[in-house]
């Protein structure tokens, strides 16, 4: 009887062993350990022992028992993990799922970099709709009927009952809103998508974003605009860049001026620069002292206050700043030209 359990017990142990799965495992803990398991036949069989060795024997018993179930349950255990493994087919070489983290986009970045220096100039920055009326986008900035940027095909109208709407074609229509609601003197940057029909090429679209600046305050002069816009431009584009001004011509602004800076390519020493085409300036914005017209309209005393404003495009300076030769490149979302700022 004895030597029979010990036979049960090793040959109970190797079948554990060699189970593939949960259900082999199963049937062995019914072929052993069930009611009619071949141990409980064997327990069946006490009767027949010697009474002299009914106790050692029945101790074998129980322990041949526990070491069976002891076997079977850490089977289980063991079998479980790469049993699911297999059930839910997951390949384990595979390599794992990521997700791309995201960057801040170059315009997004460039915004950031403009604002912080006027920001540290003692600017703050404020936004306005992009959906104007022709009194915001025009008249408030004293740009007549006749403006070839009034006409239906250079600007988008937005067609609406409760009125004549059109999607901004510059931030200028911000400087009334804010002057309305505001007295000076108050210096701030206006950022912000503007939008003009324009065909889309590589330098064009349809959509793109400006920086407004505007500084009403008494006594604000030319040389304050000179001296504010040099900062800024040595700051985004490196100390040796040089500035420039030219008359240029704004309903909004009198006198007018367009801003150039020294070519951050070539230094403007490249006589076959690309980028500025050899000519060593580039321009970047546009700018002048508040026109006492748009003043007026918003209810201040042009005799008591002065200021001035500019406007710059964000595409713009990021592409100077960057060395980037197509606009398209901001908006196609390709995260091989994203991922690298
Ligand atoms: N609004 C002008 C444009 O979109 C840019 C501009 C020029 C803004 C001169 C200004 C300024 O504030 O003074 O072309």
């Amino acid at each position: 009887m004895k030597d029979e359990l010990k036979a049960v017990e090793r040959e109970a142990i190797r079948e554990i062993k060699s189970a593939k799965d949960k259900d082999a495992l199963e049937a062995l803990r019914v072929k052993y350990l069930g009611r009619k398991g071949v141990l409980t036949e064997l327990f069946k069989k006490m009767g027949e022992v010697p009474p002299a060795e009914k106790a050692e024997v029945g101790k074998l018993v129980n322990s041949v028992k526990a070491s069976v179930a002891g076997a079977l349950d850490d089977g289980l255990k063991g079998s479980s993990g790469a049993e699911e493994a297999l059930a839910e087919k997951i390949d384990v070489t595979l390599p794992g799922r990521f997700s791309m983290p995201g960057k801040i986009h170059p315009i997004t970045k460039t915004i950031g970099e403009i604002s912080d220096i006027f920001i540290s100039l003692g600017f703050r920055v404020v936004e306005g709709p992009e959906i104007e009326t022709e009194h915001y986008n025009f008249e408030a900035l004293n740009i007549p009927l006749e403006h070839p940027s009034r006409d239906a095909f250079d600007t988008f109208y937005v067609k609406s009952r409760s009125g004549k709407y059109l999607l901004r074609s510059h931030t200028s229509p911000v400087q009334a809103r804010f002057m309305e609601k505001n007295k000076p003197p108050f210096s701030i940057i206006v950022p912000g998508k503007v939008y003009r029909p324009d065909a889309t090429d590589a330098s064009h679209s349809f959509m793109f974003h400006q920086i407004e600046g505007l500084v009403v305050g008494e006594d604000i002069k030319f040389s304050e605009l000179k001296g504010a816009l040099t900062i800024f431009a040595k700051q985004m584009f490196g100390p040796k860049t040089k500035m420039r001004l030219r008359p240029s011509f704004f309903p909004f602004t009198e006198p007018s001026a367009e801003v150039d800076i020294s070519c951050s390519v070539c230094g403007g020493e490249g006589q076959k620069c690309s980028v500025c085409g050899g000519k060593g300036w580039l321009e970047i914005l546009g700018a002048g002292m508040v026109n006492p017209k748009v003043f007026q309209k918003v209810g201040y005393d042009p005799e008591k206050v002065t200021g001035f404003a500019f406007g710059m495009g964000v595409e713009r300076i990021a592409m100077l700043k960057y060395g980037i030769n197509d606009i398209r490149l901001f908006y196609e979302n390709d995260s091989r030209f994203l991922k690298q700022f």
